[in-house]
C-alpha cells in the first residue's frame, strides 16, 4: 500500500489527494469531538472554514435543529451553542442535531480534502476501526491537521500508530513517504496517554485554559468502533454503525 503522510493540512496538493482515500487526524480536538458527537447521535457534522461561514451555514440549514459548535483559541465562540470539548457532546445535547462546526485547524482540514475519493475522520478513540476500514486500500493519504500550519506531535503519533497497525496487517508492506517513515519512528517511541498529550504544544495550550480533562478523553485508544466519513461536505457515520439518534 502506498501511503503519503502530511504533517499539516495545507501541505498536500490537489494531485496528492484526487482519487485517493484521505484520513484526517486532529487529535486535539476536532476529530475526537466529531467522533464523540456522532457516536452520541448527532445527525451530521458540517465543517466550516471560519466562524462567519459557520454562522451563515447554520442560518441556511435552519437554527431549530442545528447547533453551532467550535472554538477560537480553544474556547467556545461567543454566540455558539457548544465549544470543542468532546465531553460537551453528550446525547442530551447533540442527538438528532445537525452540528455546524468551526475549529482552527480541524474543520478547514476536512474542507481542503473534499476532492478526495473518500475522506475519513480519525483520532485515537476510533483508530482500530479506521485501520479495519482502510486495510485493503491501495493508496492512502494521511493528513494531520497540525497547528496553525505547523507540525503537531499528537497528530503525528496518531498517524504513526495507524501505520504501525496497518503494517501488521496483510502482507505488511507499506510504501511510505519521508513523513510516513518519520511518523512510524515517532509512534514507536511514545506511550499514548494524557501525559504524552500534555507535552504537546496543543495539549499545553488546552491545559493552560483549563481543559486537561479533554486530554484524558482524547487519549482513549479504540474507545469506539466507528468511522465518520465526509460526503458532500457533511461528516456522518455510515448507517449500519450509527449509534443512538
Ligand atoms: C483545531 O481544530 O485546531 C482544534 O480543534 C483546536 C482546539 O481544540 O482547541
Amino acid at each position: 500500500m502506498r501511503v503519503d503522510v502530511f504533517f499539516q493540512a495545507g501541505e498536500p496538493a490537489a494531485l496528492d489527494i484526487v482519487e485517493r482515500s484521505v484520513v484526517v487526524i486532529d487529535v486535539l480536538r476536532a476529530t475526537s469531538t466529531i467522533v464523540e458527537a456522532l457516536v452520541n447521535g448527532a445527525r451530521g457534522v458540517y465543517p466550516a472554514a471560519s466562524t462567519e461561514e459557520a454562522m451563515k451555514l447554520a442560518s441556511s440549514l435552519g437554527r431549530e435543529d442545528t447547533l453551532l459548535c467550535g472554538e477560537s483559541k480553544g474556547r467556545m465562540i461567543e454566540g455558539f451553542d457548544l465549544g470543542n470539548s468532546p465531553s460537551e457532546f453528550v446525547a442530551e445535547r447533540v442527538a438528532d442535531k445537525r452540528l455546524v462546526m468551526s475549529t482552527t485547524n480541524g474543520t478547514p482540514a476536512f474542507l481542503l480534502a473534499e476532492d478526495a475519493d473518500r475522506v475519513l475522520a480519525c483520532c485515537f478513540m476510533n483508530l482500530g476501526a479506521v485501520v479495519d476500514t482502510i486495510a485493503t486500500a491501495e493508496s492512502l493519504v494521511v493528513v494531520c491537521a497540525g497547528r496553525d500550519g505547523r507540525f503537531s506531535a499528537d497528530d503525528a503519533v496518531c498517524a504513526g500508530t495507524l501505520l504501525t497497525r496497518l503494517r501488521a496487517r496483510g502482507d505488511g508492506r507499506l510504501d511510505l513517504n519521508d513523513a510516513g517513515n518519520a511518523a512510524l519512528e515517532l509512534a514507536n517511541t511514545i506511550q499514548v496517554d494524557a501525559d504524552f498529550l500534555a507535552t504537546t504544544d496543543g495539549g499545553k495550550s488546552l491545559v493552560d485554559i483549563g481543559f486537561r480533562a479533554d486530554l484524558v478523553h482524547c487519549a482513549q485508544v479504540d474507545r469506539y468502533a466507528v468511522v465518520p466519513e465526509m460526503e458532500d461536505r457533511v461528516i456522518r457515520l455510515p448507517e449500519p454503525t450509527r449509534v443512538g439518534g
